[in-house]
């Protein structure tokens, strides 16, 4: 025998059975974007690799560890499949001067994102997100903030996240960042020896990342200096009123000054939400925040002082956390049964007309006997079989079975099409 091939790992075939299921989460995600005023934008599944590495900073895991290179066909070119979906609307924003079409660009998107990760529960190499950008011109205000986070929210209660939970917290503006980097690195040298190795790495390249080390060690050096950061006032206040906005929309939040986030594009306002279920240390449904530098710093015009906020949701993660086997059946209209193997052809006629016709329809070629071609019909959760029989075919009708009610009648094979689409 020859050798099977086995899904790469870390990935998953998502089966016909589980796609009703997909295609609910998808079509009602899109439909609550745009409630908010979002717009679908696609951008392609790899870019150049530089993207990611100037937006996500070298420093955080998924630059430094996660991103799957492809391999180049120029000695110049160097792609990357996309760990994620902001560096790649920013760049379309920028590409396609979405600034100049419209005042606030509010974006979403969904697809596969990939990341060499190792896997494990909740953890893949290559997932789903929903995400959604909001980016323009002078376009800071903490009701935009407030917002983007009640619509990640709604989004996750919508989509059967029960009690998902938010912790928020202000990293400040790009200048409050540098001024506390310098100001942790002061804090931090005398106790560099107690922080885990990690961490020591961390001082160095990303001494924000000191600030979420869940190890004791760390939580002990860190604990009184997060309630310390250097702030300016203005970031202080922008932070108040995102706070109060939330407040005010009743939105249930806990305020995380360690909570940091891994990706280096963000300023202000950032938050993760959680969820129980079956997710285990994988418990984060969905994260963002604003990042306003980001498209300067991927070649955005420097005259204009741009805003932007965003997160994004993982899909796996969300269908984790929702109570567990919840399998949507997949449904048809009607289940066509030719009772002899000479009636097929005229059977295979009545199932073209019915699907052009926009009724769902289908039928087993292999013919068989009515008990089986019932049973066929069930497993296909049909709400009609449209019998084709001797006496149907002698008198040019159907017999139209209505599956749940068990009550059958003849119908006019020229009538049949309409009498369907009424019901
Ligand atoms: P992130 O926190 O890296 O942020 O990912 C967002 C969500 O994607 C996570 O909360 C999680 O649900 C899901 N996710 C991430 N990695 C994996 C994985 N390996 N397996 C399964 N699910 C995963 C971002 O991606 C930012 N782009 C969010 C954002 C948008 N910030 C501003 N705008």
């Amino acid at each position: 025998m020859n050798k099977k091939f086995f899904v790469p790992r870390g990935t998953s075939d998502i089966l016909p059975d589980a796609i009703p299921l997909w295609e609910e989460i998808e079509s009602k995600a899109r439909k609550i974007c745009k409630s908010y005023g979002y717009k679908e934008i696609r951008t392609p599944v790899y870019e150049d690799i530089n993207l990611f590495k100037r937006s996500l900073g070298q420093t955080s895991d998924v630059v430094n560890k996660q991103l799957l290179e492809l391999a180049s066909v120029k000695e110049d070119e160097g792609f990357a499949l996309r760990p994620e979906g902001t560096a790649s609307v920013v760049r379309a924003y920028i590409e396609n001067s979405l600034d100049g079409r419209e005042g606030l660009s509010k974006l979403f998107y969904l697809g596969p994102m990939f990341r060499g990760e190792r896997p494990q529960k909740g953890r893949l190499r290559q997932f789903h997100q929903i995400g959604v950008e909001a980016i323009g011109p002078h376009s800071t205000s903490p009701f935009l903030d407030a917002e983007t986070i009640i619509l990640a929210v709604h989004l996750l209660k919508e989509l059967g996240v029960k009690d998902p939970q938010l912790k928020i917290n202000s990293l400040g503006s790009k200048e409050d960042k540098a001024t506390i980097s310098v100001w942790l690195r002061g804090e931090f040298t005398t106790h560099k020896q107690d922080l885990c190795e990690d961490c020591q790495a961390r001082f160095e390249r990303n001494v924000f990342r000191v600030l979420d080390c869940k190890k004791e060690a760390c939580r002990k050096v860190v604990t009184q200096l997060v309630k310390s950061l250097p702030l300016s006032q203005e970031s202080r206040l922008y932070f108040d009123r995102v706070r109060q906005t939330l407040e005010g929309a009743g939105i249930a939040f806990e305020v995380s000054p360690h909570l940091v986030r891994g990706l280096d594009y963000y300023t202000h306002t950032v938050f993760e939400i959680t969820a129980a279920g079956s997710l285990g240390s994988q418990d984060a449904v969905g994260a963002g925040g604003r990042y306003n530098g980001l498209v300067h710093e991927l070649g955005g015009n420097e005259k204009i002082d741009y805003g932007a906020v965003g997160f994004a949701l993982g899909l796996e993660r969300i269908l984790l956390a929702r109570s567990a086997g919840v399998v949507m059946p997949v449904e048809l209209d009607v289940f066509v049964i030719a009772m002899q193997e000479e009636y097929l052809s005229q059977a295979f006629l009545l199932l073209q007309r019915l699907r052009e016709a926009g009724i769902s329809a289908d039928m087993s070629f292999a013919g068989g006997s009515m008990k089986s071609q019932m049973g066929k019909a069930n497993k296909a959760q049909a709400r009609f079989a449209m019998i084709l029989g001797e006496d149907e075919v002698k008198s040019q009708t159907v017999a139209l079975k209505d599956m749940q009610a068990g009550t059958q009648e003849p119908v006019a094979v020229k009538d049949v099409v309409d009498l369907l689409k009424n019901r």
